[in-house]
Parts: structure tokens; C-alpha cells; sequence
């Protein structure tokens, strides 16, 4: 049977996705499974791993019988995953040993500190390009040795196997405990704050600072290459690209080259330019990251604004506050409103992420009046995202002494109209999305079909982008000086909050 398509695997924070492709890139088919999100207690965030494997064995399937595909039609897997969040296993029974400890949980708070102060923030970005923060692995595993009794040394005696979500994954795509792989990418990697960033090896200096013995680790492979078959789920199929999310998307949207960047608006938002292969190092706030490594190529990096919460405020509004039923009605409601009416929302449950760091930080609504309506409060949960991404963008042009001209954005809330004009109102540039707004899962999918040789190289990838939709700005400059004047007045109000 001839291979026409790559299956994709996009396991973000809220859901597990399938997505078929095409040679021109097509979206075939697509299925989809949420899961649950834990809150035990304020500021911790968990999710079950099984349940998310369980996702995953059934998303496969479903996106190839809607589209009437067999699975010898497809040429190859390609992984991607929301990143930093920690999963712990027993290598003998496969099962996960607590729930997994997300990227947005803040429980490490304490940790963080102490390391800022020793052995100070240039010790790490030095080695791993990151500067202490809850945001990251390595601290999430400290917390797991330092709460469960004799979990240090079984994972010393190799008893205990670490992974982020493609870890986990992989290894129960490829047999679990009869066998499966148990590896990573430098992409993934570099979100633990236990790889060199140069040598994209484990780095023996970390490994020893926060005692995380290495045979928990996985071994970092390259994020396009054959790994091993899919034999729990399509059998006979190779897994041959793993990448987080957001360098899957950066790749999705074939930002091949230095200098070209994009914007995923989902959970959070993450805006990522490429630097090619120089490692830049940010004065501004931005953290340093592997872009993707094909095969034995060298690899790319990038600069990183990673913002903690943007979808996740229209997620709360809905599913916590009860204020609307579906996340496409923050619209309709923010437009029963000309403007905030003075009103302003910084979301920092997770503290502040990009550029400003403060895990002391949390959310705070200012402005309140009782002029204030639910749509004015729609209003500034859609601004809260527009002034989080001008202030990483603020931060790139600083550091890139180049200014941005133009953004790519992707991702579930570039659906919203009235966000996507504010975001190029704010940063006064143009912002356009592609055809393929599934960026992850693209993403994903050509760098597993450039392994398999499904796609000849980038240059072809590149002939698959097409503009869908473009924002020009239309704001008046004094407005949004003021205005964002006012963003950052709010932003003073929320830190130092947490003590
Ligand atoms: O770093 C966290 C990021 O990978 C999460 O992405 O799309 O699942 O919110 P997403």
C-alpha cells in the first residue's frame, strides 16, 4: 500500500490529539480527548499520565477510521507534547508513581528561590540556558525525592524512570514494560534544566546539584530519526520525530531560518525566533532553548517569551467563574463592550513567567468599579494577552536589536478575532496565521516525515505555507501608549503578592 500520510500526536496541557497529514501538508482527519486538570490545592497543578495514555490509545485509532485510513498508508509517527511537566515511573510495572506535576505548577516556589540566591541565576544559564524557576524539571523531581520516602535511592538502584510527556509516551508506544524505549530530545531536554545546552548531553554538574541520578534519565536522542515502532498502537509503524510543543510549531510554521519567529496562542503563549545555530543568550528575559535537531545535523536554537496563562484565563472565566459556556463566547461577550470601562486583569496563577520572572507574583483584577460589567471583565481577559505578548516582544527587539516587522501566530485562540486585532494593535505590527493553524501537529508531523523521507527537505515544507488571515493595526499611538501604561501599573499590583 503506497504511504500517503504522517500521523501526529500533539499531547498538550488540556488535551491529547491525533492529526493525519497529507503531502501537501493537509489536515486529513482529526480526534481529540480532553483530559482532567487537578487543582489539590492553590497553585498546584496535576494531570494523570495513565489517563493521558489511555487518551492517546484511543485518539489513534479515531483519527484513522474517520478519514477511512489504514494504518499501512502511514508513513510515519511524529511526537509532540506540552513540555516540563514531570511524570515518575516504576520501569517494572509501568505505572506512573504519583500524578504529574504540570508545567504551571508553582509548588516549587521555595526551592526557586533559595537557588537564586546560591548558586545564583548564572550558574544555570551558563550550562542550561534557563534561570531558576517553578516552570522547569529538574525542581519538580527535587520536590518528589524530598516528599516520598526512599524514592531517592530506588531511583538511584534504576528502579524509577523520569520522563516529560513524550518520554512516557514513547516508552509505552514502544512496549512499556516489555521493552519500550526510554528516550527524549534535545528540545524536550532543554526544558529541565539538566542538559548542557551546548553539548546537549546530561550535565554531569546539574545531574549532581540536584542529585538526580542518571539512571532515571532517558537517553536524549535527536528529534528526527527512527526511534522504534509504535508496537502498542500501530504496530509495523515508526515513531521517527519527537518535539515540544512549541518548537514543533516554530517548525510548523517552517521558521527555518534565523531571525523568523511565531507566536502559539494556547494554555499559555510562547513566542519563539529562531537564532540558528548561535546560542544567544538574552539580557532581557527571554530564555535560551533548543530548536530542533534533525538526524545528525547541528542543531538550532532559540530565544523563547514563554507566558504562563492566556488560554487558561478564558479556560477559568468558563470553567471556574461559570461566566460563559464555551471559550468562543468571550468574543460575543467582549464585544457587548466598546472597551475595558478601566478595568484590568493580570493573570499570574503561575506567577510571572517571560520577561519578568516572579514567582511571587499572582493574579489580580484592578480597576473595579461598579460601572464594570462581564464584558468589560471579557474585554481584559482577551487584553491580558495582548499586553503579556507585547512585553516579550518588547523583550526580542531588545535583544535581537532587530525589530520584529511582521508575527506568525498559530494555536486554538488565534479563532478569536477580536484577540488576534488587539495583538496587532498592541504591537503595532501585522500578525497573520496560516492555512494550517495546527502548527504543533504539523510541526510534528514533518519533522517525522522528513526522517521517513515522506518530504525531500525544507525548502518543500516551506512551499506548504499559506497566509489565511492577516491583522494590520489600527490603534492610536497615544491610546496605546496609555493604555499599556496602565497593563503595566496593574502588573506592579501583582507582585510581591505571595511572601
Ligand atoms: O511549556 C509549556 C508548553 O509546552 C505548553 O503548551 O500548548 O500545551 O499549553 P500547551
Amino acid at each position: 500500500m503506497v504511504e500517503r500520510y504522517v500521523l501526529s500526536i500533539d499531547q498538550g496541557t488540556n488535551s491529547t490529539r491525533c492529526i493525519l497529514f497529507d503531502h501537501h501538508g493537509r489536515l486529513v482527519s482529526v480526534a481529540q480527548r480532553e483530559h482532567q486538570q487537578h487543582f489539590p490545592r492553590p497553585g498546584w497543578v496535576e494531570h494523570d499520565a495513565v489517563e493521558i495514555w489511555r487518551n492517546l490509545q484511543r485518539v489513534v485509532p479515531e483519527a484513522l477510521s474517520t478519514a477511512g485510513v489504514a494504518a499501512e498508508e502511514v508513513a510515519a509517527i511524529g511526537v509532540a507534547n506540552q513540555r516540563e511537566t514531570t511524570v515518575l515511573w516504576d520501569r517494572r510495572t509501568g505505572a506512573p508513581l504519583r500524578r504529574a506535576i504540570v508545567w504551571q505548577d508553582t509548588r516549587t516556589a521555595s526551592l526557586v528561590d533559595g537557588l537564586r540566591q546560591q548558586p545564583g541565576d548564572e550558574f544555570f544559564l551558563e550550562r542550561c540556558g534557563l534561570a531558576p524557576s517553578t516552570y522547569f524539571s529538574a525542581l519538580r523531581i527535587r520536590w518528589m525525592f524530598d516528599e516520598v520516602d526512599g524514592l531517592k535511592e530506588r531511583a538511584d538502584a534504576g528502579e524509577v524512570l523520569f520522563g516529560t510527556m513524550e518520554s512516557w509516551l514513547i516508552w509505552n508506544l514502544t512496549g512499556g514494560t516489555e521493552g519500550g524505549l526510554h528516550i527524549t530530545d534535545p528540545t524536550n531536554a532543554s526544558r529541565t534544566m539538566l542538559m548542557n545546552i551546548r553539548t546537549l548531553a546530561w550535565d554531569e554538574e546539574l545531574l549532581a546539584f540536584f542529585g538526580v541520578p542518571r539512571a532515571m534519565l532517558p537517553g536524549i536522542r535527536s528529534s528526527a530519526e527512527h526511534y522504534g515502532d509504535a508496537r502498542s498502537v500501530l504496530p509495523g509503524i515508526g515513531i521517527t520525530a519527537a518535539l515540544g510543543d512549541q518548537q514543533a510549531a516554530l517548525f510548523g510554521q517552517t521558521c527555518f531560518s534565523p531571525g523568523e519567529a511565531k507566536c502559539t496562542y494556547g494554555t499559555g503563549s510562547f513566542l519563539l525566533l529562531n537564532t540558528g545555530t548561535d546560542l544567544v543568550r538574552s539580557r532581557h528575559g527571554l530564555l535560551s532553548t533548543v530548536a530542533y535537531k534533525i538526524g545528525d545535523q547541528p542543531q538550532a536554537y532559540a530565544l523563547e517569551g514563554s507566558i504562563a496563562v492566556t488560554g487558561s484565563l478564558v479556560q477559568w472565566f468558563r470553567d471556574r467563574l461559570g461566566l460563559i459556556s464555551s471559550a468562543a463566547e468571550i468574543e460575543t461577550l467582549a464585544r457587548t463592550v466598546e472597551d475595558n470601562g478601566g478595568c484590568y486583569i493580570v493573570p499570574a496563577f503561575s506567577g510571572l513567567f517571560a520577561p519578568r520572572w516572579r514567582s511571587d507574583a499572582r493574579g489580580v483584577i484592578v480597576g473595579l468599579t461598579s460601572y464594570i460589567t462581564r464584558g468589560h471583565l471579557a474585554r481584559a481577559v482577551l487584553e491580558a494577552t495582548g499586553w503579556q505578548t507585547r512585553e516579550v516582544v518588547d523583550a526580542m527587539n531588545a535583544d535581537s536589536s532587530v525589530a520584529l516587522r511582521e508575527l506568525k501566530v498559530d494555536g486554538g485562540m488565534t479563532a478569536d478575532n477580536l484577540l488576534m486585532q488587539f495583538v496587532a494593535d498592541v504591537l503595532d505590527v501585522p500578525v497573520v496565521r496560516p492555512l494550517v493553524a495546527e502548527t504543533v501537529s504539523l510541526g510534528a508531523a514533518y519533522a517525522a516525515g522528513l526522517a521517513a523521507g515522506f518530504w525531500p527537505d525544507l525548502e518543500v515544507l516551506r512551499r506548504n505555507w499559506h497566509r489565511a488571515a492577516q491583522w494590520l493595526p489600527d490603534m492610536d499611538p497615544e491610546d496605546r501608549e496609555l493604555e499599556y501604561e496602565n497593563w503595566q501599573r496593574a502588573v506592579e499590583r501583582s507582585l510581591g503578592w505571595v511572601r
